[in-house]
Order: structure tokens, then sequence, then C-alpha cells
């Protein structure tokens, strides 16, 4: 079976939480696609030779979690020719057999456009940035600012800029909480896998 489940939406609310339980449930693969831009900003040097090299131990490194990486990861992602380089990759995961779950910014609109089920997770800057800031500490009205900045970038760049496909459920999680955001977007793959 060939199904996909495009999950994007900005930075912290809930994507990669609400992929993980989509893909358990349903014994689809997941791929965080945050990861391969993360690791091509933390390898340094030229930013479209390490997308074009990347392998999966890149994938691994333990600093990529990180602020720092995040941002890094924000700025090489601007770049067509780095996004040019991870797309087949992406495309093949998203289409391979057996069923797949990619969250990300641009995979219900540039990577994935025949998604079978496509849903944006949203919130608040202010509930996303707290909820940062509990998994990583640091100053908190930093952790803001660099939330705004990081969605700034990613919904204003010219290639494959972050917004919700037309044809998304849209999922503001800022008051459901998590669980409930779970819950919906379990129940849309489960009616799309009977239609
Ligand atoms: O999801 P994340 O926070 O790990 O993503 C880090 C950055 O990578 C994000 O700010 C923008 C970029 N990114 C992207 O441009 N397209 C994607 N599909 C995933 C991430």
């Amino acid at each position: 079976m060939i199904f996909t489940v495009a999950i994007d939406g900005p930075a912290a609310a809930g994507k990669g939480t609400i992929a993980r339980a989509v893909a358990a449930r349903f014994g689809f693969a997941h791929l965080d696609t945050g990861l391969l831009y993360r690791a091509v900003g933390a390898l340094g040097g030229d930013p479209v030779l390490a997308a074009r090299g990347l392998v999966p131990d890149d994938l691994a490194r333990e600093d990529l979690r990180s602020l720092a990486a995040g941002q890094a990861a924000s700025r090489v992602a601007v770049i067509p020719e780095v996004r040019a380089a991870l797309t087949d990759f992406q495309r093949r995961f998203a289409r391979a057999e057996g069923g797949a779950v990619l969250d990300g910014r641009d995979i219900g609109t540039v990577i994935c456009p025949e998604a079978e089920v496509k849903l944006y997770v949203t919130a608040s800057a202010q509930v996303r940035a707290h909820r940062r800031w509990l998994e990583l500490g640091g100053d908190a009205a930093q952790v803001l600012a660099e939330v705004v900045e990081r969605d700034k970038r990613d919904s204003e760049r010219a290639t494959a800029p972050l917004k919700p496909a037309a044809d998304a459920l849209v999922l503001d999680t800022s008051d459901m909480g998590i669980e409930q955001a779970v819950a919906r977007a379990i129940a849309t793959v489960e009616e799309r896998l009977k239609a």
C-alpha cells in the first residue's frame, strides 16, 4: 500500500509528536524532514555540497536538537539548491511501499502534493516557545525570539515557504493539547484509509 501522511507547521507546534503517534498506530515509516536541514546546517562548509553528500550517520549527530541547530537549519533551508538536493530522497520515502508519515514545512505543498492526508499543525508563538523552553530550558525570552525569527524566515522565503496546503486540515494545538491533536490526526487517517 502507498499512503502518505504529510504533516507541516511551524517550529514546536507538535508535528513530531503527532507524526510519531500516527506512524506507530498504523505501522507507517516516519521521516522527520527537519533533521535533514539540521544536519546540513550542522555539517558546516558549503551547504549545497553537504546536502548532496548527506549520509544516514549525519542524521544521528547528538547536537541536532539544539536551538542553534534549528537556526542553522532554517538558514540553509532558504537555498533552493539545498532543497533540490533533498527532494528525491523525501519523495521516495513518501511513496515507498507500506505507508509513510513525513513532518516538515513543505511536505503537503511541494514534496508530496498527492499525499492522502495533509495536516497543518500550528499553535500560537507563545505556546510553542513555552513547549520548546520546557524541552530545552535556557532563557525563555530568547527561546520566544528564536521561534519568532525562525517562523518569519521559514514563511517568507521564496522557495517552498511554510504555509498550509489548500486541502490541509488545520489543527491549532494552542488550546486543545497534544493528546487531542493526536486523536484528531489518527481519526483523519482512519477515515481516509476506509474511503
Ligand atoms: O522541524 P525542525 O524544527 O527540525 O526544522 C528545522 C528547520 O529546517 C526549519 O526552521 C526550516 C527547515 N525545514 C524546511 O525548510 N523544510 C522542511 N520540510 C523541514 C525543515
